[in-house]
């Protein structure tokens, strides 16, 4: 491959270009060799727990950072009654559960958390997956045959739609939150049974899904909608239930999923409905089946947390109050933060390279925040990806808006 390195991204190095399928394509490790100084800003190891503040190895140096980059949003990934919990779990379950939930990986533990995420959900059973990834994934592929078409937005989750395509059926994609976009996706395929598939929040942009008008689309062609509660769910709506409850239309999906790994702060992933349904994709959802259940440590300490995250919501209003200070300050500072309307603000660079620098210039300074290069945002909107949390004080928000001020509003103003 002959192109500029710097011009290049992700989705140039699919094709196989040896004979061995497992050796990585030679023109890929000589793009990362080349791009070495940029890459080292992934995978960042985390030598403390994911709090406002915490450190982070930079350079082969602890790195004392203002964390913008976890999504423990209620702040209860190190809540102390949270790990106590665990640590009672631990004393009485063990470590792993030792089994797929069908055979033996059942614990009164994991029971208990179908039964209380059924309740706070109102729905008549969950089910609880290992991974959110392998829930949505799950979820999806179990429930969805070959003459199905899955209609999603085209921002969604890859865990969405990597589940519509394991699952055979036929995928259309519609423009973000665009319900005129929507309509047409719908009256284009006609399966035997549409899906539209939608978010609460969307992880990368930080807005919500347009659920009222996308559910009026969808029910004018008698289309089912599932949607993804995963970084809304205990963070948004009156009582934390979600965006569906923020707006008030709950009741129109037959079905919730969301994660353990957002503001829950642990792992795992849920999907809530009917016993029926449940009971069916219990059979046929193959993350489920035939994978390890969550280890009962784990489930002992989400228990807590959704006991904290339900009697607390002063939590929630602290999220919400850090989210819209932080994104006043920041478009007073003149930054792009795109769509966003929640504690996920994208501050937009634009260039990849630019990106790259001002993050190695970011992480001196102390503030941790996720590069997010093509293809998972489109080029123009290669950016930073900054979440807020209900933990960070206006001390620590506003020295992350002075190293922000400093490092990065001169280089998007002379990108505008
Ligand atoms: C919208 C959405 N769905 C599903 C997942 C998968 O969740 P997990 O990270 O818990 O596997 C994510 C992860 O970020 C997500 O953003």
């Amino acid at each position: 491959m002959s192109e500029d390195p710097a011009k290049l991204s992700l989705s140039n190095f699919l094709a196989g270009e040896t004979n061995d399928p497992l050796e990585a394509p030679p023109s890929f490790t000589n793009w990362m060799r080349v791009g070495a100084w940029a890459v080292k800003l992934y995978e960042p190891e985390l030598l403390a727990t994911a709090d406002a503040r915490t450190t982070i190895s930079y350079g082969g140096q602890p790195k004392s950072v203002i964390n913008l980059c976890s999504y423990n949003y209620l702040g209860l990934a190190n809540h102390p009654e949270v790990i106590a919990a665990a640590h009672q779990a631990l004393r009485t379950h063990g470590l792993g559960a030792c089994g797929s939930p069908m055979l033996s990986g059942m614990t009164d533990l994991h029971r208990e958390l179908e039964r209380r995420v059924a309740q706070f959900l109102q729905r008549e059973d969950a089910m609880i997956f290992n991974s959110g990834f392998g829930g949505a994934l799950g979820t999806i592929s179990g429930l969805l045959r070959k003459t199905d078409v899955a209609i999603l937005d085209n921002r969604s989750h890859l865990s969405l739609r990597d589940g519509a395509i394991l699952s055979r059926c036929r995928t259309e994609k519609f423009e973000h939150n665009d319900s005129g976009s929507l309509d047409a996706a719908l009256a284009r395929q006609k399966g035997r049974r549409q899906l539209v598939i939608v978010e609460g929040i969307y992880s990368m942009d930080g807005d919500f899904g347009n659920l009222p008008e996308l559910l009026a689309v969808a029910d004018s062609h008698g289309a089912k909608v599932f949607i993804d509660e995963a970084h809304s769910m205990l963070a948004c709506g009156p009582t934390g239930r979600g965006a569906a409850e923020k707006f008030g239309v709950q009741d129109r999906f037959p079905l919730v999923y969301g994660t353990f790994s957002k503001a829950i702060g642990a792992l795992g992933g849920f999907v809530a409905g009917s016993k029926e349904t449940l009971q069916y994709l219990r059979f046929y959802a193959h993350p489920y089946v035939y994978s390890c259940a969550l280890p009962p440590v784990v489930v002992a300490a989400i228990l807590k947390a959704l006991e904290i995250g339900t009697g607390q919501p002063e939590l929630r209003t602290q999220l919400w109050d850090n989210a819209d200070y932080f994104h006043a300050q920041l478009r007073g500072l003149g930054i792009d933060t795109g769509a966003s309307t929640t504690y996920i603000m994208p501050i937009v660079i634009g260039d990849r390279e630019r990106m790259y620098r001002l993050g190695h210039q970011l992480r001196r300074r102390g503030l941790w925040v996720a590069p997010v290069d093509y293809p998972a945002v489109p080029q123009d909107r290669i950016c930073f990806r900054a979440c807020v949390t209900a933990k960070h004080t206006r001390a620590d928000l506003d020295e992350a808006l002075n190293i922000l001020e400093d490092t990065l509003a001169p280089a998007a103003l002379q990108h505008a």
